[in-house]
């Protein structure tokens, strides 16, 4: 070892008990007088919830900006050695511009950095967001019911809480040839050829923001097509995300009736021992007409039925069709029912 170092290791010998020493006393003082340190800067009660002198209440009359000239700029305690972000850990959204949506300090664009978790936002704003002990009310600008964790917050229409599939996504993109937008409008609030069709034929519906599956997994979100989409057997439905493809569902034909499995009074209709529809595979993304004109799902009628004219299928479909080929009662189409004769 040369002197160099050994004159270190004396020196950081020398510091360790100069440090004890005063450490010790120092603990020794406080064990005499236990709460003096504490009350000298925030007084008793700091941590006690339902204290008057609660820290919680403290941003009644000030700010945040208040806090942080001690507590550090980023909440992360700074001198004072005590970090705010230990127990909240979303406090440091609280920046200029949080309310400027041009700003990238906007709430909305922290959220989505952070797995859309509002529960951490909650503990302060209030359990139904509606304030806090100091935290203002979320609810005057979220009015929908359930304030920002609504299903019209993050995807959907934030003006229409009965339009909560996208447009828009979660990214805000409304353009329908992104997957993530793609042909919902036209099953959900544009639907003329059926019912609109229900989030549960595609997605596992959550009944909470919080469920699990929910926004605790990556995107592409999941879809699993059921119901309706795997009605009379079509269990091969399926959606390709890379793709943006739909195959196999019961709506776009995958059907096969058999005359067999008929009501006798119907088995007249059967040209062959079954009718098929045509068992599309289509584009999620493309919403032009003729993927969804008439006659693309199954021939007008479909094959294995008897012939007959567009004009002439309101004769036996009574209340589905007009005499003309058009839809007049929606519920009746693509319902997973066979409407025929009254039915
Ligand atoms: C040891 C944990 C802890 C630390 C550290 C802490 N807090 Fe809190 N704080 C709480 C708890 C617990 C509540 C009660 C509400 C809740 O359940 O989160 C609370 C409530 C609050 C509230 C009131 C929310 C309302 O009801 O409106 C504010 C504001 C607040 N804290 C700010 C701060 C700031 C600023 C710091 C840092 C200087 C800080 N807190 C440090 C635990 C802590
Ligand atoms: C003048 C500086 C200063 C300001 C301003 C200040 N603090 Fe503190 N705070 C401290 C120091 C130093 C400590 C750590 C020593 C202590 O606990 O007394 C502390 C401790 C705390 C603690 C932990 C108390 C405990 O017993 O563990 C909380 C909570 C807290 N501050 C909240 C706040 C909040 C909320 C604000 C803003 C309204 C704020 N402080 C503003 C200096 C400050
Ligand atoms: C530690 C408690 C606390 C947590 C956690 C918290 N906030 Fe706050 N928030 C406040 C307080 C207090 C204010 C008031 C502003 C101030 O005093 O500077 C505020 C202000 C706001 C404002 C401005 C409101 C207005 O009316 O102008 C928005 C927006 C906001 N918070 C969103 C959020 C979001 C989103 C989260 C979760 C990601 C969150 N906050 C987490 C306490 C909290
Ligand atoms: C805080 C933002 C937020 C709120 C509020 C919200 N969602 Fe979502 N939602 C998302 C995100 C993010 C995704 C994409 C999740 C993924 O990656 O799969 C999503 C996806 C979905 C999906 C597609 C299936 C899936 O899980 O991926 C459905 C259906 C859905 N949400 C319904 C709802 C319903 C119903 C509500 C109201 C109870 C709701 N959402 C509220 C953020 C939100
Ligand atoms: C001053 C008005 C205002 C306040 C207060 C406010 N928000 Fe927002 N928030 C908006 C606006 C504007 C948007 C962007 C447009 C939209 O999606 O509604 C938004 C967007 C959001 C989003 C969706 C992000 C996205 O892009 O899809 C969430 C989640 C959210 N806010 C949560 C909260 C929470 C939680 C609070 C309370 C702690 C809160 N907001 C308080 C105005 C506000
Ligand atoms: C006909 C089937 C279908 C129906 C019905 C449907 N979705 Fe979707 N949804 C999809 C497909 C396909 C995607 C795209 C998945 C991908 O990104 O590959 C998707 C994606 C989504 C996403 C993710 C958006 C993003 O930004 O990535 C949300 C959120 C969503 N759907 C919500 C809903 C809600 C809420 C409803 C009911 C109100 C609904 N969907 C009804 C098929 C459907
Ligand atoms: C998106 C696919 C699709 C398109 C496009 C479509 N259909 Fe259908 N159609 C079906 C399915 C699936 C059935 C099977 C029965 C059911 O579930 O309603 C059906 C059944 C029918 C029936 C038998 C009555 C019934 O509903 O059970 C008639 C008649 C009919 N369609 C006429 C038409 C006419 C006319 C058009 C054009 C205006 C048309 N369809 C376009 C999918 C489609
Ligand atoms: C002479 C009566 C008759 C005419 C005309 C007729 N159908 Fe049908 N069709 C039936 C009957 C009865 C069934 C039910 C078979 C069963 O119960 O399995 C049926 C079944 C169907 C099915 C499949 C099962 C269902 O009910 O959805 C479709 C699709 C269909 N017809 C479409 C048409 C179309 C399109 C036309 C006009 C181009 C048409 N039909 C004209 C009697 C008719």
């Amino acid at each position: 070892m040369n002197s160099k170092k050994m004159k270190y290791l004396f020196l950081t010998v020398i510091a360790a008990i100069i440090f004890t020493l005063i450490f010790f006393s120092c603990s020794e003082l406080e064990t005499d007088i236990p709460s003096l340190q504490k009350e000298s800067i925030h007084g008793e009660g700091v941590m006690i919830l339902g204290h008057p002198n609660f820290h919680g209440n403290y941003l009644k009359n000030a700010d945040f900006s208040n806090c942080q000239q001690c507590h550090a700029q980023d909440f992360n305690g700074g001198a004072t050695g005590v970090s705010c972000v230990n127990c909240h850990q979303s406090i440091t959204i609280h920046k200029t511009g949080i309310n400027n949506e041009s700003s990238p300090n906007f709430h909305g664009d922290f959220i989505r950095h952070h797995n859309w978790d509002l529960t951490d936002c909650a503990s302060c704003h209030g359990g139904a967001f509606g304030g806090g002990l100091s935290s203002p009310s979320c609810l005057p600008c979220h009015s929908s019911p359930g304030g920002p964790a609504s299903c019209n917050t993050c995807h959907g229409s934030t003006d229409n809480p009965n339009r909560i599939a996208p447009p828009l996504d979660i990214n805000n993109n409304s353009s329908t040839a992104i997957k993530s937008v793609g042909a919902h409008s036209v099953h959900l609030y544009e639907n003329t050829l059926g019912n609109s069709v229900p989030c549960s034929s595609c997605h596992t519906v959550p009944q909470q923001v919080n469920d699990p599956g929910h926004v605790d997994s990556d995107l592409p979100a999941e879809v699993i097509l059921k119901d309706l989409a795997a009605a009379f057997g079509a269990s091969n439905a399926a959606y390709d995300s890379s793709a943006a493809t739909c195959s196999n569902t019961y709506c776009h034909g995958s059907f096969q009736f058999f005359r067999d499995s008929a009501d006798a009074t119907n088995r007249f209709a059967y040209s062959s021992d079954k009718m098929t529809g045509n068992n599309q595979t289509l584009m999620w993304t493309n919403t032009d007409e003729f993927e969804i004109e008439c006659g693309s799902c199954h021939g007008l009628p479909p094959e294995g039925h008897i012939p007959a004219p567009i004009t002439a299928c309101y004769t036996c479909h009574q209340g589905v069709v007009d005499e003309n080929g058009n839809i007049i009662d929606k519920s009746k189409h693509i319902n997973g029912i066979k409407n025929a004769r009254g039915l």
